[in-house]
């Protein structure tokens, strides 16, 4: 969450606070409001919801507003039947990572190992893509992984165009929530689904797009990267601009 929203947030929560004591106005100076927000944290024990500090300080009770918005669209998404994909998943593959990444990447769909551990990228592509954010220098817990369709396709085919405008929201959701500052795109049902675009992968790699004011780094599939390594170094030169962009953001 960025520093504005974290003041709002933690202004929308003092005025709860003095609403409950029965005050009816606050009329205060904004000198008054930032003493406040520290008082009111003494009062009650609690420090900014989306504090890194407070995170390392009270592992068990912190729960981030994204953790939070997450966790709600989740249950939103409950038990799907929303599309045909669930008649054959054993699992919902809902994503997983840093709430509070910087950097996100978005696949096309679980695989057969991500369906039965309901974890994305778990699989042989999982790996390399693994390998990938290790030499981008992140931990793999920096970053947050989806999909773009959360329930395994049969066969591992591709999803269908139905299925894929019923998925999603949710992945926008999860975008929406998370706010990363540059968004990796992994192949062409990924590029092509968020950025409502027909061009082909080969095409829209390689350069930053847009996706509601957040750049998105199309580059290829890494299952591909595995039927075709040559391809590698191109990849590895789309994270390179990954990285520049995030240094400037
Ligand atoms: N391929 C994807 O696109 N996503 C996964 O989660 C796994 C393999």
């Amino acid at each position: 969450m960025n520093s504005k929203a974290m003041i709002i947030k933690e202004l929308r929560k003092v005025i709860e606070f003095y609403g409950e004591l029965g005050f009816e106005y606050l009329p205060l100076k904004r000198e008054d409001i930032y003493g406040l927000i520290s008082e009111k944290t003494a009062i009650t024990g609690r420090d900014s919801v989306c504090s890194n500090q407070n995170r390392a300080g009270d592992e068990d009770n912190y729960i981030s507003d994204k953790e939070d918005a997450l966790k709600n669209l989740r249950k939103e998404i409950g038990d799907c039947h929303r599309c045909k994909l669930s008649e054959n998943r054993k699992n919902i593959v809902f994503g997983e990572g840093n709430p509070d990444a910087e950097l996100m990447f978005i696949g096309e769909g679980p695989g057969r190992d991500e369906d039965i551990q309901a974890r994305p990228f778990v699989g042989n592509a999982g790996k390399l893509l693994a390998k990938m954010i290790l030499k981008m220098g992140f931990k793999q817990e920096d970053v947050y992984i989806a999909n773009i369709v959360k329930c395994r396709p049969p066969f591992n085919r591709e999803p269908g165009e139905d299925e894929i405008t019923t998925c999603l929201p949710y992945v926008e959701k999860q975008i929406e929530i998370i706010n990363p500052k540059v968004i990796v795109s992994l192949g062409k049902i990924a590029a092509q689904s968020l950025l409502r675009s027909k061009v082909p992968i080969s095409k829209l790699r390689g350069s930053f797009h847009d996706f509601q004011n957040i750049p998105v780094m199309p580059t290829f599939h890494p299952a591909y990267l595995l039927r075709n390594p040559k391809e590698k170094w191109l990849t590895w030169d789309d994270m390179q601009k990954v990285l520049e962009k995030l240094k400037k953001r």
